[in-house]
């Protein structure tokens, strides 16, 4: 067993400040880290939670030029919003701060002077791309290409977004400027590198050997990097917007946003306690844990803990529980999509609702696969767990106690087997709730705490004390003293994940967090006899489907804007000769019979109708209709191309399809009624 740490540096990702948080950032980072920081704290452990916005990087700076702003302006807005979004979820932060701020730039400047100083860093004069039109180099989300492992044509020069690739921008396939659209240039310039491949047997040994506790997505993200061999990595960035490189003749040149943002944990650290911040990162009894999203792995777990070998004198990460995606109706979760539900939005449509997302979205937190956020569930999991189970459970409590006893908590009498047993489950939860948490097994921990309050609602519901009160009072006043102290008991293992409603419950109680502390969990005298309870009220209400619909409608509307906005036309082709274009024979056909190729994943075998013949013809679009619909239907078919079999079947030309809004590939059709056969002319 390892020794209780002194004390916690808990950090959680930076987020960009490029736009506003939404469901996606809560579920996988703030969640969790509030939760655990809560849990801590409330064990009297000496924690600090850091967390702050990323505010360089080539999405900010591309945001600026949309926006004809700069890119202060930008941040200057986003991280207020931000700062606001998690403010008003209960998201505890010890200090919230930013990147742009002078202590973190002096702090990143120095670290990077360090490492410089001390010939930690190797210089390296590489041929980069360079935008002429802009007159600048170009690196990362600046270059967009085609990606070369599942060629989705809008990669960045960083990361292919679709496949989540990671890549160098001379991966990429045609790549171009993401600022003015023009062919790119090669040109020399010179960089820092971090030798990562210096660290390779430390890293073996420090993650492979020694924490293979590690959860296993995070476990294999990093064996496999260290698997494929580590090369140096550029530290530094011809770029205007960052922290300058401060070293004589970097004129232009600024740290690379991944090398300046996880600076940011100290710097924030420094500013929250300019005094004894080093006990918290210079100590071997601290403990230091990364709350992150996956796409975050490699840095927070290969490249920052480098950075701070390198340097020396600081801690490593004891753990970094970082998890997988939260998508949304079935789709990803994307900023410059418009596909979120934005936190600042839900607080419009959901106020004092905190809780009830706080909840569905640890229930449902992505802890070790990709997870889906349905606003059905959200309904749901509102309706018949927070309403019918905890809401009913202390209201039942609170309203019978009030109108047979005054709201004075009652005498308990002699218990039975029943009421021993409840108490005993009621005793357990301590044990299995920390258990979780320590182990960043935070939905299961909430499914222990929800337990707590299926058992007090089972016990009222076995007991019923609404029917006893006729022939027994003095055994109700046993049931609802038990009843009263699983309520108060819900008080405390509650506040971790929904804090608000805890309050509320104290409120109810009139209890106070002294009275109701973590320590005393699972305790059956939480509640002296003879305690005048507050007033009872409703700790949740139901989601109507009104509620329901409207953001599914919402939805609709984003998908609809997404799709016309994100639209990219491909370039002109190569012009071709009147001759070229006579040589094809296109036309208007009937599509008289379609059904799927049975064993194909997405082709539809079709008879056409094409004026001088009856014939076959394979389109790979399953994925884009349902065949009957196209039966009847006119299509534009380009006829005298050679055939081809596809799957065993002969298929005598092409059907004609567009890109339609809806993403999906629609018929090309004639505005009217077109004799089959006719040809385009
Ligand atoms: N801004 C990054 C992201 O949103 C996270 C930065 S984490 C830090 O993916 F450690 F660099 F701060
Ligand atoms: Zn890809």
């Amino acid at each position: 067993m390892k020794a209780t740490p002194k004390r916690y540096l808990v950090t959680s990702a930076l987020p960009y400040a490029n736009g506003p948080v939404h469901i996606g950032h809560l579920a996988g980072v703030y969640i969790p880290a509030d939760i655990y920081s809560r849990y801590l704290r409330l064990r009297g452990r000496d924690v600090v939670f850091v967390g702050g916005s990323d505010e360089h990087g080539v999405p900010i700076t591309i945001k600026a030029r949309q926006q004809g702003c700069t890119p202060q302006q930008v941040v200057d807005k986003y991280h207020e919003m931000i700062k606001k979004s998690f403010a008003d979820f209960g998201i505890s932060f010890d200090i919230y701060s930013r990147t742009s701020s002078e202590i973190h730039h002096k702090t990143a400047s120095d670290f990077f002077r360090k490492l410089y100083d001390g010939g930690m860093l190797t210089e390296k004069v590489s041929e980069q791309y360079y935008d002429e039109e802009v007159g600048q180099f170009l690196a990362d989300r600046y270059i967009v290409g085609t990606c070369p492992k599942c060629g989705n044509e809008k990669a960045y020069g960083d990361q292919c977004e679709k496949c989540g690739s990671t890549l160098s921008p001379t991966e990429l396939i045609n790549p171009h400027s993401n600022i003015s659209g023009s062919k790119l240039v090669t040109r020399e310039t010179s960089h820092w590198y971090l030798p990562l491949d210096r660290y390779e047997a430390w890293l073996k040994q420090w993650i492979l050997e020694e924490h293979k506790e590690w959860k296993p997505n995070v476990y294999g993200q990093c064996k496999s990097w260290l698997d494929g061999g580590l090369q140096p990595r550029a530290v530094s960035r011809d770029l205007d917007w960052g922290v300058q490189i401060p070293v004589e003749g970097a004129k232009g040149k600024v740290l690379y946003v991944w090398f300046d943002a996880p600076i940011g944990y100290i710097s924030n650290t420094i500013e929250l306690r300019p005094n004894d911040w080093e006990k918290y990162w210079k100590s071997e009894d601290s403990k230091m844990v990364h709350f992150i999203g996956k796409d975050n792995i490699v840095f927070h777990c290969i490249v920052f803990p480098c950075m701070l070998k390198a340097h020396g004198g600081f801690v490593l990460p004891d753990n970094v529980p970082a998890n997988e995606f939260l998508n949304l109706e079935n789709d990803k979760i994307s900023t410059t999509h418009s596909w979120a539900v934005w936190l600042h939005e839900y607080l419009e449509d959901f106020p004092g609702k905190q809780d009830v997302l706080r909840y569905v979205l640890c229930a449902n937190a992505p802890e070790t696969k990709d997870n889906n956020f349905t606003w059905r569930d959200f309904q749901d999991r509102n309706n018949s767990e927070l309403v019918a189970i905890l809401g009913n459970f202390v209201n039942r409590a609170m309203v019978l106690t009030q109108k047979y006893f005054g709201g004075e908590t009652p005498q308990p009498g002699e218990l039975t087997d029943f009421d021993r047993d409840t108490l005993t489950d009621v005793k357990e939860v301590k044990a299995k709730v920390e258990d979780c948490i320590e182990n960043f097994r935070f939905r299961e921990a909430l499914r222990e705490a929800m337990n707590l309050a299926r058992t007090g609602n089972k016990y009222l519901a076995e007991t019923e004390p609404w029917k006893l009160i006729k022939t027994d009072e003095e055994r109700v006043k046993t049931v609802l003293n038990i009843a009263l102290q699983i309520s108060a008991n819900l008080a405390i293992v509650m506040e971790p994940f929904i804090p608000f409603t805890s309050a509320k419950l104290r409120n109810i109680l009139n209890a106070d967090s002294a009275m109701l502390t973590w320590d005393a969990l699972g305790s059956d005298a939480l509640i002296p006899v003879g305690h005048q309870l507050g007033e009872p009220a409703l700790l949740f209400d139901k989601v109507e489907d009104e509620a329901i619909s409207m953001q599914l409608k919402k939805l609709e509307e984003a998908r609809k804007n997404r799709d016309a906005l994100s639209y990219r036309p491909k370039p002109q082709k190569e012009l071709c000769s009147m001759e070229d274009f006579q040589k094809m024979d296109i036309r208007i056909v009937k599509i008289l019979e379609a059904e799927k190729m049975p064993k194909s994943k997405n082709l539809i075998k079709m008879l056409v109708d094409t004026g001088v013949d009856k014939r076959t013809v394979v389109s790979g679009v399953a994925d884009h209709f349902d065949p009957q619909a196209l039966v009847g239907k006119q299509a534009t078919m380009l006829v005298n191309l050679a055939p081809r079999a596809i799957m065993g079947v002969e298929s005598h030309g092409m059907i004609l399809y567009a890109e339609g809004c809806d993403g999906k590939l629609h018929l090309v059709q004639p505005a009217g009624e077109a004799k089959s056969g006719s040809c385009l002319s």
